[in-house]
């Protein structure tokens, strides 16, 4: 099989559980953002990052190395706290990352998008100040949708949905 890496930018361990799972079952090379320094032995890459505000996090690195990503295989997963089993939650997952990166790099990646976690309790101070703002729009919205539920039900309580199984299809297309 190719070589492959899978590179991943994770602030709270979603993303980071997914990218561990995969690397180990493809037994490719596991580094963050911070750690990576020469893809150019790899034949594959897969990179993982989290949707914040909209943005799949990491996305700077993926610019960054695009030249030399757009000659390899390339697969790209998100983690969000949006179902992306809802097709309206995907759609939507596939609009930032057409903002996010530009068109080449997005029609070369193959997508994939996983379902994370959220601890309001544990974010990081600039995050809650974020997350605050999102949970006073939802209070102000007549009706919630399941989604908005969700959310809003992480203020309380942590919630995840991290399920490493949801990365099967993406192991098997690395090895096709
Ligand atoms: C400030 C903030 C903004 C977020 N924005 C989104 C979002 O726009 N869409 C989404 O699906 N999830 C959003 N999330 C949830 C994260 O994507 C989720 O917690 C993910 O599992 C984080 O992965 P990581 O811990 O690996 O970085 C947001 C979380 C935070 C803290």
């Amino acid at each position: 099989m190719a070589k492959a890496a899978v590179v991943f930018r994770s602030e709270y361990g979603s993303t980071k559980r997914y990218a561990s799972y995969i690397a180990e079952k493809l037994q490719a090379d596991l580094f963050s953002t911070d750690e990576v320094k020469d893809i150019s032995v790899y034949d594959t890459i897969v990179y993982g990052g989290g949707i914040y505000a909209g943005a799949l996090n990491g996305s700077d690195w993926l610019q960054k190395n695009k030249e030399a990503l757009l000659h390899k295989k390339l697969i790209i997963f998100t983690c969000g706290i949006s179902d992306p089993q809802e097709p309206k939650n995907l759609e939507s997952i596939h609009a930032y990352l057409k903002k996010n990166l530009t068109e080449e790099l997005v029609c070369h990646a193959k997508v994939f998008c996983f379902h994370g976690a959220l601890d309001y309790k544990k974010l990081k101070f600039t995050h809650k100040g974020i997350m605050t703002v999102v949970f006073q729009a939802l209070k102000r919205k007549k009706e919630h949708s399941a989604q908005d539920e969700v959310m809003l039900k992480c203020r309380d309580v942590p919630v995840d949905f991290v399920d490493v199984s949801q990365a099967e299809a993406l192991i098997e297309f690395v090895k096709e």
